[in-house]
């Protein structure tokens, strides 16, 4: 693999084989220790969020998260691998209580590099405790774009429809 055609093309691959979860961590497994080339390969811009690749089966997101910003909580409803392969990021796992209000159940830290799966029904916020930006390429298996799904208003704990102005709108600073 030399461009971000040739990381795409093997990541769709891996996507359409008979275990895509696996094949999709291998390949991430491969290529994070690798922050050079994932820096040569991807495009320049100062965007925290970069989409890669939109199809039914996977959808990949270039993210990088600045230290001391925590996101709002959300779902996707599909499983998510992530290859960080830059810095640390925090997830912190959420449970919907029978009242519908989430309650924080698990704090799991990442540091690069490293892989990290995600289960389809996992609600997370994703946040930067660390002093440099972190970067990782995100595989959702499914197409999230149009996948309906959940963002919960960190302050109200309401829970809506996932909008991405409301996800950048609800970030806040992450005080320990
Ligand atoms: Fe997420």
């Amino acid at each position: 693999m030399e461009s971000l055609d040739d990381f795409i093309n093997a990541s769709v691959a891996a996507a359409h084989s008979a275990k895509p979860l696996k094949a999709l961590t291998e390949l991430l497994k491969k290529t994070v220790s690798k922050p050079d080339w994932f820096a040569e390969i991807l495009p320049v811009t100062d965007d925290d969020e970069i989409l890669l690749h939109a199809s039914n089966e996977l959808t990949i997101y270039s993210i990088k998260l600045t230290p001391g910003l925590q996101f709002p909580p959300h779902s996707h409803e599909m499983p998510v691998v992530i290859g960080f392969y830059e810095g640390c990021e925090t997830n912190l796992i959420y449970k919907k209580q029978s009242n519908g209000e989430l309650l924080q159940t698990e704090r799991i830290d990442f540091e690069a590099p490293c892989v990290g799966q995600l289960d389809t029904d996992v609600i997370h916020s994703i946040t930067n405790y660390g002093q440099a930006t972190s970067r990782a390429i995100h595989y959702y298996l499914g197409d999230l774009i149009n996948q309906p799904r959940s963002l919960w208003n960190p302050e109200s704990n309401e829970s809506m429809l996932f909008d991405n102005s409301k996800y950048f709108e609800y970030a806040k600073p992450n005080l320990e």
